[in-house]
């Protein structure tokens, strides 16, 4: 294979755009990566159990911190319970419509469980540093998930939103203490009528830095990026800069859809941040 094939063959250029040609190593698993895309209108089709294994096997063999394994993760396949948790997940319908919807969930429950019946303390589990390995290693063990149900045809869309109501959220899935639903993830199969792409994303120059962090040099690639994602929004009938959405998505507790008391949910949840 040439370097160029290899470039084009990876998807490299739905990634960057044609101007980033450059040369890259090429395998299933990298063409695979760079073709992800989140789906959020999805066939009715169910997503089987030795599929939902499969999610699981491959999330489980994610690299875990000091082998904690402080997570778990809820699959919802029940319509109404769905329905209910997209009414708390900002009301957005995909999270209803798609035929499972895993909750995964950074979980000190299972070590909290573990000293107490133990007569052991576990007060390291209330300092920031133990919530953010829960949170670290959840995400790590989801994308491992992701990238197995696209290897296996089946498509996902992550729901930040989920954590628009802790609480609720916790009830409706019957956490116990010490574990908070840290985000979803619409599971089920395209369907190929939705009107979505590849997305392209910052050019590599923008975050990529060689032994130190030039800011200037990498801002500057912001501009082009902009017109870049403008033109992709376009084409698929959305709008907005990259850089506006940005400025708007973090201008203030305003635009935190909730989610700006989460220190406060955490604590009453059971993983508190000291
Ligand atoms: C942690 C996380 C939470 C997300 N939450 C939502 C969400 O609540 N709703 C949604 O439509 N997309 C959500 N997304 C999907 C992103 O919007 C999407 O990944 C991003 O726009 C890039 O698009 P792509 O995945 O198609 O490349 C989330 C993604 C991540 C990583």
């Amino acid at each position: 294979m040439t370097t160029t094939e290899q470039v084009r063959d990876t998807g490299w250029n739905q990634r960057y755009g044609e101007e980033g040609e450059e040369p890259t190593a090429a395998s299933d698993v990298v063409r695979l990566q760079l073709a992800h895309r989140s789906v959020r209108r999805f066939l009715p089709d169910e997503v089987s159990e030795p599929e939902l294994r499969a999610l699981v096997a491959a999330a489980q063999s994610a690299p875990t911190s000091s082998n904690l394994q402080p997570w778990s993760v809820v699959a919802v396949r029940d319509p109404e319970r769905r329905r209910r948790l997209s009414t708390l997940a900002a009301r957005q319908s995909f999270v209803a419509e798609a035929p499972l919807l895993l909750v995964w969930v950074a979980d000190l429950g299972r070590a909290r469980r573990l000293a107490e019946s133990r007569g052991s303390s576990v007060d390291a589990a209330d300092y920031l540093e133990t919530a953010l390995i829960g949170f670290i290693d959840v995400a790590l063990a989801a994308q491992n998930a992701v990238v197995a149900a696209e290897s296996l045809g089946l498509g996902s869309c992550y729901v930040g939103a989920i954590r628009n109501n802790p609480e609720e959220v916790a009830a409706e899935l019957g956490l116990p203490p010490h574990a908070v639903a840290a985000f979803g993830l619409a599971v089920g199969r395209p369907d190929p009528s939705e009107h979505a792409g590849v997305k392209p994303r910052l050019p590599q120059q923008a975050v990529l830095h060689h032994e130190q962090y030039d800011a200037a040099r990498a801002d500057a690639h912001l501009a082009a990026y902009d017109e870049r994602l403008a033109d992709y929004n376009e084409r698929y009938g959305l709008g907005g800069a990259w850089t506006d959405r940005v400025l708007a998505r973090l201008a203030g507790p305003q635009s935190m859809a909730g989610r700006h008391r989460l220190r406060e949910a955490l604590e009453g949840l059971g993983l508190p941040v000291r």
